[in-house]
């Protein structure tokens, strides 16, 4: 298949899974006790108005990110869109990043889960504050590498829910074990993967 070709299949599987896993996690918004998962659902019944900002901010960076990558979009009129689309994005990250760090000091699994989540929301926030102070800069290179490994953290949600099953079902871990392994394994795979990609881009 033709690189093109291949792009826009990694792309398409990429907003289908990023749709699908919104969808699932936009229940939350109900705030619904019922619907919590079980081991935290005091946590978040305690925390209702964190854990609310955490998923509405995350889910909306995570349905908005894969249409800034479509390169014809970020040329000519369109652009003002890409601009206005960035905005909530960022916004989307602050506020998902920020009640994600409050809430990763709860997390179900001991320092480990709150270790790998609290590491996760700074990187997170950290690569969105880079990304937004080089495009002010101008510089358009920089500002498109560091939205790349800011969406590839987004993007934890994801591999975090494909993860813990494979770790339960498939490995036989205990939820708690494959709990504290996802806290890691959701994004640190993701950023090795993203600088090889940015490695291997500057130096063709
Ligand atoms: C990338 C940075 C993110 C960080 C640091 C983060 C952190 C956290 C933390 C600490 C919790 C509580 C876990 C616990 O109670 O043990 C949580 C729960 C949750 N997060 Fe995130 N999160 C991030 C991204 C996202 C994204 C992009 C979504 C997408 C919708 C999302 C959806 C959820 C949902 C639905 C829950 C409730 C628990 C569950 O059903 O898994 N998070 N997150």
């Amino acid at each position: 298949m033709a690189l093109k070709g291949m792009r826009s299949v990694g792309w398409g599987l990429m907003l289908f899974l990023a749709l699908s896993i919104a969808l699932v996690s936009s229940r939350y918004l109900m705030a619904d006790p019922e619907i919590y998962f079980p081991e935290q659902k005091l946590v978040y019944m305690a925390h209702t108005a964190a854990i609310l900002a955490h998923v509405a901010g995350s889910i909306i960076a995570l349905v908005l990110g894969p249409w800034q990558f479509i390169r014809r979009w970020r040329t000519g009129r369109r652009l003002a869109i890409h601009r206005w689309t960035g905005r909530i994005y960022l916004l989307g990250v602050v506020v998902g990043g920020l009640s994600g760090l409050y809430m990763a000091q709860l997390a179900y699994g001991g320092w480990i889960t709150t270790l790998g989540f609290t590491l996760l929301a700074l990187s997170w926030l950290a690569t969105a504050v880079m990304a937004y102070t080089r495009i002010r800069k101008k510089n358009v290179p920089a500002h498109q590498r560091w939205m790349i490994r800011n969406y590839a953290l987004t993007f934890a949600a994801v591999t975090l829910r494909l993860h813990l099953p494979l770790l339960t079902a498939v490995l036989g871990l205990e939820f708690v074990t494959a709990y504290r392994t996802v806290a890691w394994l959701a994004w640190v795979p993701n950023l090795l993967i993203v600088e090889w990609f940015l490695y291997r881009r500057a130096t063709q």
